[in-house]
């Protein structure tokens, strides 16, 4: 099977402080990857150095079988990628339909094939009510969801999703995953973060977990499992601090 990232040794520092420290990733071409890590572990820093955002300081790596970090491929990569990225970044000044015709016509699409996409994905996901609201008037979840519309748009071979549901509503939380079900099915690829358990066991075939920069697990869904819940094998790998949750003893008397 094709590989859709492959990463070896990925490092990322920041003056002296290791963010990312030497991953070895491997998602395969239509597989729905969970990429999971406790605040901090480095999982945005990861998504940023795969998608072109952020140079690493060292390490290999590979998208859709080729090198963005040479100037002659990664634009060819960015053609194909689609990114929701944890701070999104939208332009304010502009409404929903205004904001894809932009992101559609980078992509090179025609005028007609823009307003048709952009007609189906504000359709699916509840956002024709408010064609009229600039993108700065919108609420977070709003914001998500355009944001998720415009890295559809020119339908990418593979999609990098930095928490897109936290902050949606469960209506369009669930259209939202049978419509990257259907993505995925179809061979394309989903490599996602989120805190949500149980969305990352509904949705992802694989996961891996990062903590401290280190990736400390990368499996299918059910091997990291073993029979229990992710959950309880999450908080086994990561570890938790048993000290601090007894630590609070002034929190259980009200004053
Ligand atoms: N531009 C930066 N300069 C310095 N340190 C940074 C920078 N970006 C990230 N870091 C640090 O790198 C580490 C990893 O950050 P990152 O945003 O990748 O975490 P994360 O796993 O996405 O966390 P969260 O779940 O909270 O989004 C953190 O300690 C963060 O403070
Ligand atoms: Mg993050």
């Amino acid at each position: 099977m094709s590989i859709a990232i492959e990463t070896r040794g990925l490092l990322k520092r920041f003056d002296g402080f290791v963010a990312v420290n030497g991953v070895d990733l491997r998602v395969e071409r239509g597989t729905f990857y969970g990429f999971l890590g406790p605040n901090g572990a480095g999982k945005s820093t990861t998504i940023k150095m795969l998608t072109g955002l952020l140079m690493p300081t060292g390490g290999e790596l590979r998208v859709l079988d080729r090198n963005p970090l040479d100037p002659s491929e990664s634009l060819e990569i960015k053609k194909q990628i689609g990114v929701v990225p944890e701070d999104l970044a939208l332009f304010d000044n502009v409404t929903a339909r205004e904001y894809l015709m932009f992101v559609g016509r980078m992509y090179n699409l025609d005028v007609p094939t823009v307003q048709k996409r952009s007609e189906e994905l504000l359709a699916l996901l509840d956002l024709t009510g408010v064609e009229k609201k600039l993108t700065m008037e919108y609420s977070h979840g709003m914001q998500k969801k355009l944001a998720l519309a415009a890295a559809l748009l020119p339908n990418p071979n593979l999609l990098f999703l930095d928490e897109s549901f936290e902050g949606v509503d469960a209506v369009t939380s669930s259209v939202i995953r049978q419509t990257l079900n259907t993505y995925v099915s179809r061979g394309s690829t989903v490599f996602l973060t989120s805190h949500v358990l149980e969305i990352v066991e509904r949705l992802c075939t694989h996961v891996g977990i990062i903590a401290d920069g280190k990736l400390v697990e990368q499996a299918s869904l059910d091997e990291i499992r073993q029979g229990s819940s992710l959950e309880s094998r999450f908080i086994e790998r990561v570890g938790r601090d048993e000290h601090a949750l007894q630590s609070l003893t002034w929190l259980e008397d009200a004053s």
